[in-house]
């Protein structure tokens, strides 16, 4: 069963054609990364804007790279939510409209769900139950896969997704957006004992909190450059040379990586999963894969770094497992959801 994939949630307006939900027969991602890097953010009506003026292009590029016409697509599926609700009914309306132009049947698709499913399109698949810690610019949580569809949340942050604490850490020392990945490269460079950042103790036992980490991250700076806490923080990173600005790198990185692998590691012992994977932009982050390997004893199959961060494989996958329980839904009624969380969205109880 070949599916059309199609993402428009945040910044990224993508489509891919995947088969059987394993097999990626083309993946079209065009990013907008360049358009807000000047404003620091992803900007939500540029974003929509943008989606608007690729979206045709981008699934007619997907097809052809795939080789398959319309005649060679079984479904379509599309994220529904969560994300910008401007970019999320630009793709809706789109997969929409195609399906009831070609007559296709459609599904919508749970984008952070999703990101988890980068990694069925691994050669071999996770086996249940799944350990995933789903890290993006949006969500931080440890969620136990019993099953396609079957799922508990154990674990979330209480405040910043890690992703954002990435990004606003590296707005104050001066790196660009996104920050992840600027933050990895500074890092690279840079001491990670260097300065001593606080780990959140919470409550639950296998959730995490990010925000005091951004503000002591934030105090540290302040501090190293010699100014008082009402100083503000878009000033700081001109005060900075470049060792100080990737030993923070380094050490805010490490901190933050190593209170995601204490969870994991946490839930792994109390569950005993048969898999463990990660997801989400975060995922992409290489310290992450390499602590985490450290303190895992299992093989982690770590998904392709293209698949981390937003695209419409990892939609088309799991539209293909929801498609095999569930029927499709009617294009002329499909609504968006900016704010729905991944608690309400397991669609399979009975496995
Ligand atoms: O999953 P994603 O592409 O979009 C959301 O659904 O949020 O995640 C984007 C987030 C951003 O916060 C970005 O800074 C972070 O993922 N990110 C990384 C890396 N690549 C992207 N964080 C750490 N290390 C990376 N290499
Ligand atoms: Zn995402």
């Amino acid at each position: 069963m070949k599916i059309l994939g199609i993402e428009t949630s945040c910044d990224e307006t993508a489509a891919a054609v995947v088969e059987d939900g394993r097999k990626l027969l083309s993946n079209v991602i065009v990013s907008q990364i360049d358009i807000h890097a000047v404003y620091g953010g992803v900007v939500p009506e540029v974003a929509a804007r943008s989606h608007i003026e690729v979206i045709n292009p981008v699934i007619n590029q997907a097809l052809t790279d795939a080789n398959c016409t319309w005649d060679d697509i079984d479904a379509i599926a599309v994220t529904y939510a969560p994300g910008l609700i401007g970019s999320l009914l630009i793709g809706m309306l789109a997969a929409r409209t195609l399906a009831v132009l070609h007559k296709k049947p459609i599904y919508p698709v749970h984008h952070v769900e999703a990101h988890v499913y980068a990694n069925f399109l691994n050669e071999t698949a996770p086996e249940f139950p799944m350990l995933a810690l789903i890290v993006s610019g949006g969500h931080s949580q440890l969620v136990l896969f019993h099953n396609h569809g079957n799922y508990e949340l154990i674990g979330q942050t209480c405040d910043d997704a890690v992703g954002e604490a990435f990004d606003k850490v590296a707005k104050i020392i001066g790196l660009p957006y996104p920050g992840g990945p600027s933050i990895g490269k500074a890092a690279l460079n840079g001491n990670p004992l260097a300065y001593k950042l606080p780990k959140a103790k919470l409550a639950g036992k296998y959730d995490f909190s990010f925000s005091g980490l951004k503000t002591a991250t934030l105090r540290a700076v302040q501090r190293e450059v010699g100014v008082d806490f009402t100083f503000p923080s878009t000033q700081l990173a001109e005060r900075l040379d470049d060792r100080k600005r990737n030993d923070f790198a380094a050490s805010f990185q490490r901190t933050a990586i190593e209170t995601l692998v204490d969870q994991t590691e946490k839930a792994f012992n109390d569950y005993h999963p048969k898999s463990v994977v990660i997801a989400g932009g975060v995922a992409a982050n290489q310290e992450l894969r390499r602590i985490l390997s450290d303190r895992i004893p299992l093989h982690i199959d770590y998904a392709p770094m293209n698949l981390c961060t937003d695209n419409a494989a990892m939609i088309a996958s799991l539209g293909f497992y929801f498609s095999q329980k569930n029927v499709p839904a009617d294009p002329f009624e499909l609504e968006v959801e900016p704010s729905i969380s991944m608690t309400k969205t397991a669609w399979d109880t009975t496995s």
